[in-house]
């Protein structure tokens, strides 16, 4: 970004590079650095938690079958509630920083201007106060309340409903051209603090030996 936003600035071009690093009408522009971290948003942001939802859906729709033959009794009724309930349980993003910008009271606790403070997603996910039976993946929980497009404020997930419809389409896809297709082993999972990531996942597509 940084050599493309140089090349770029002040060029003729109506791309979307040239309109960030250029100075509009009003002389703002992009530093090279904001148009590098503007697009690390939309690319990390936007690749790595879908996928690894999609992910944690086929692990979690082999694991409780009922939740499966739930949705696929009425998939286009159920599939927003189990979107929902897949990026709760799974809970793609672990966590987010804070800086405290002013003294104040969170929940009792003392909070002082600079401090930083840690959002652990995962855990306000397996709330036991908000969520009867956290652990259990229940597609029709309702409501929802999780935080796994962020706490509410400016920095809720800016990609949420291009989130929801990508794992909305590739489940109705894999599900209704691959009806038998599940995880076959354990995920190899990713390891981090701050991605809830599934490196490879084990998968058959084959009809169940009748036996099995
Ligand atoms: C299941 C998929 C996704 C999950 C679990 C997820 C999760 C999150 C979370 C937890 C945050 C809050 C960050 C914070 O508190 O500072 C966030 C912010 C953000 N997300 Fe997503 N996200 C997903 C998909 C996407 C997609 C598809 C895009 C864009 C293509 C996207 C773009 C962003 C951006 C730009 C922000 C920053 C918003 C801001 O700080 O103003 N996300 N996301």
């Amino acid at each position: 970004m940084r050599r493309l936003g140089k090349e770029r600035r002040g060029g003729s071009g109506d791309d979307l590079v040239t309109r960030l690093v250029t100075p509009n009408a009003d002389g703002e522009a992009l530093t090279f650095q904001e148009a590098g971290s503007f697009f690390i948003l939309p690319v990390a942001a936007g690749n790595e938690t879908t996928r690894n939802a999609i992910a944690h859906a086929l692990r979690l729709f082999t694991e409780f079958p009922e939740q499966r033959r739930l949705l696929m009794a009425d998939f286009e009724g159920r599939i927003a509630g189990a979107v929902e309930e897949v990026v709760r349980h799974s809970t793609p993003v672990i966590h987010f920083r804070r800086n405290v910008t002013r003294d104040c009271e969170l929940n009792g606790a003392p909070l002082k201007k600079g401090d930083m403070v840690v959002l652990l997603c995962s855990s306000a996910n397996r709330d036991e106060a908000v969520f009867t039976d956290p652990d259990a993946f229940d597609i029709t929980r309702s409501p929802d309340p999780h935080v796994g497009f962020g706490g509410p404020g400016p920095h809720y997930c800016l990609g949420v409903h291009l989130a929801r419809r990508e794992v909305t389409v590739m489940l109705r896809k894999l599900f209704t051209r691959l009806p038998d297709i599940r995880a076959t082993g354990d995920p190899d999972r990713l390891a981090s603090s701050f991605s809830n990531g599934i490196k490879r996942l084990p998968f058959d597509f084959t009809p169940p030996a009748p036996d099995a």
